[in-house]
């Protein structure tokens, strides 16, 4: 029988160990969100944070943009939050439309400010092994993967993924880990069966099935795809149902961890602000 790695309730312990912890700083912690245009899926996920944020006593300020808004005005909206001593954090929410060239974007934000530790300063201090914002997906896969209770080091982690950007704070905090880890842009089969950590972001349903893994091996599935009204991963979770091996369920994953982990680095960079 497989295992579920349950982020709906591992995230849940984390807001309540975040609640004390805010409580006990004294300030209330403020997120700055800008969310552009009308993508019912980004309006879903700022609402998801908006919701947990309120759970754990940080204060959310949210900025709607229209879909056609010109870079200088949501430039401009970023400085102004960067510019603000009450507000903590800020975060962008992706994808942006095609005229907001989304490295532009986020390079606007003042790096101590970067709630998902995207601002290329922070990834570029991150990848050197220096202290830094680790962005919240990558900081809640690395805590579904430890929540499976297995010695990681010498095992071998395969990352199938679409991007460098989101591999590569990943591979390196893995490696840290003592896992020795590859990345992997194209379906591979052979190479999925030799791995003890598969993590999927290809947003394909059921490209992973029974037959690409071994007994034992930890699946973490990134992606979020739309079947109808349904949502699904990039695995096909029913064909591992009977398989020994651990998987993050779609919906209830990596999702509320990503969300949890967000959180957490709003908390910081607010209690680095206060001192
Ligand atoms: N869109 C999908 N995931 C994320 C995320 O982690 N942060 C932001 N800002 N946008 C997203």
């Amino acid at each position: 029988m497989s295992f579920l790695l349950n982020g709906r309730s591992l995230a849940a312990n984390l807001r309540h160990e975040l609640k004390t912890k805010v409580a006990e700083l004294g300030i209330t912690p403020k997120l700055g969100v800008i969310l552009v245009g009308h993508d019912p899926a980004s309006h879903l996920y700022v609402k998801l944070k908006e919701q947990a944020a309120s759970e754990v006593g940080i204060k959310v300020e949210k900025i709607l943009l229209p879909t056609d808004c010109p870079l200088a005005t949501i430039k401009s909206h970023i400085q102004s939050l960067n510019q603000r001593p009450d507000i903590h954090a800020i975060l962008v929410q992706l994808p942006l439309p095609p005229q907001l060239d989304e490295t532009t974007v986020i390079a606007c934000i003042d790096p101590t400010k970067d709630a998902d530790g995207f601002h290329p300063h922070n990834l570029k201090r991150l990848l050197a092994g220096e202290s830094a914002l680790v962005p919240g997906v990558t900081q809640g896969i690395i805590k579904l993967i430890e929540a499976a209770g297995q010695n990681l080091r010498d095992r071998k982690a395969v990352l199938l993924v679409n991007s460098r950007e989101f591999a590569q704070p990943l591979a390196k905090l893995l490696t840290d880990k003592g896992v020795r880890t590859q990345v992997i842009y194209e379906f591979n089969h052979l190479l999925l069966q030799t791995a003890d950590i598969i993590v999927v972001a290809k947003g394909q349903p059921n490209l992973i099935t029974t037959k690409d893994v071994r007994d034992g091996t930890i699946i973490i599935d990134v992606g979020t795809n739309k079947i109808g009204h349904r949502t699904v991963g990039d695995v096909d979770a029913p064909s591992l149902k009977n398989r020994a091996v651990y998987l993050t369920p779609v919906p209830g994953g990596v999702g509320p961890m990503t969300v949890a982990m967000l959180l957490w680095n709003v908390y910081q960079l607010a209690a680095a602000r206060k001192n």
